[in-house]
């Protein structure tokens, strides 16, 4: 990696963060990873050189890296104040309102001035986030798909404050990563996950109510509508409690029953099955992602 590489922050380092963090590496980034969680900071360690090993093999085109080199362009921390020195913050922690809430007020204390933040979440608003803080205009949301490494566009969602310069600067970052950025407004679930999570919510209601089998389900959305992913292999590719919390924010932002999360879900959660990353939820699977040599997705 080269002295003059730009230095991004990484907060959160679960399901989607830790892959957000190895797409960066991919593409010459340094990166200040940051999770309160010193496990999970260990386990995206292996998610980054998993996905330098995997990665170029499952999207042609990607960069490729030795994991010697990745992994020491990923320094990790506990403490938000080590991401001083950053140009720019990706946030990927718990989709809670109070969690995300507490973040934006100190990474506000402990960015410089000018630079910007990226909220990667489900379903909570921008502007709403952006009001914790005092740069409301450098906030814009930036919804990654998971595996980020492996996707080619990303939901990027304007606030009502998000400046120009600020737009500018990220669909910049996208495309130094090979992506695209499609932008939307900024409304509960965006437009992503206003759609999917209706299909994974009705998806496990088929199970609970009905018994289809999750693999019937799965391979109706492949085999006859032609998608790469089935709706529950997507919600278990995502993570079980991020899609029950993220139903329970756009139930409670819309007041729409339809977003009312399955019973059966809910036990799912309860139970630990929260997909790929404890290995099982509506499928089985074998270790938790970043236990194996195994790409996820
Ligand atoms: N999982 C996905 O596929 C996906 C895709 C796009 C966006 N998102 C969004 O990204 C965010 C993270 O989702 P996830 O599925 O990776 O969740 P996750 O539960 O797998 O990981 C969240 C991480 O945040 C850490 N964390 C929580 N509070 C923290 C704090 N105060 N300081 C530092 N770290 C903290 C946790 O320790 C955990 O490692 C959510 O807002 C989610 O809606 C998830």
């Amino acid at each position: 990696m080269s002295d003059t590489a730009r230095t991004i922050g990484v907060v959160g380092a679960g399901s989607i963060g830790a892959t957000v963090c190895a797409d960066l590496v991919l593409h010459g980034f340094r990166v200040v990873l940051v999770d309160r969680d010193p496990a999970a900071l260990e386990r995206a360690r292996r998610v980054v050189a998993e996905a330098v090993r995997f990665g170029p093999m499952l999207r042609p085109g990607l960069p490729r890296v030795g994991a010697a080199e990745a992994l020491a362009g990923v320094t990790t921390y506990t403490a938000l104040e080590a991401l001083g020195g950053c140009e720019f913050v990706v946030e990927n922690v718990s989709e809670e309102w109070e969690t995300k809430r507490a973040v934006y007020r100190e990474l506000d204390r402990v960015l410089p001035a000018g630079v910007g933040i990226g909220v990667n979440t489900s379903s909570i608003g921008i502007g709403r986030l952006a009001a914790e803080t005092g740069r409301p205009e450098l906030v814009v949301g930036i919804h990654f798909m998971n595996p980020a490494y492996l996707k080619e566009a990303v939901e990027v969602m304007r606030g009502a404050e998000t400046s120009e310069a600020c737009m500018a600067y990220v669909m910049g970052l996208l495309a130094d990563l090979g992506k695209e950025g499609i932008v939307v407004g900024d409304f509960p679930g965006f437009v992503s996950n206003r759609i999917s999570h209706l299909f994974f919510n009705e998806a496990a209601r088929l199970v609970e109510e009905e018994g289809v089998e999750p693999a019937v389900i799965d391979q109706i959305f492949k085999r006859c509508f032609g998608h790469r992913m089935g709706p529950l292999e997507t919600a278990d590719l995502i993570g079980l409690d991020t899609v029950l919390l993220t139903l329970d924010s756009l139930h409670e932002s819309y007041r729409d029953d339809r977003f009312k999360a399955s019973a059966h879900l809910r036990a799912l959660v309860a139970d630990g099955r929260l997909g790929r990353k404890t290995g099982a939820g509506f499928h089985a699977y074998g270790l938790p992602a970043g236990g194996t040599g195994a790409a996820q997705g």
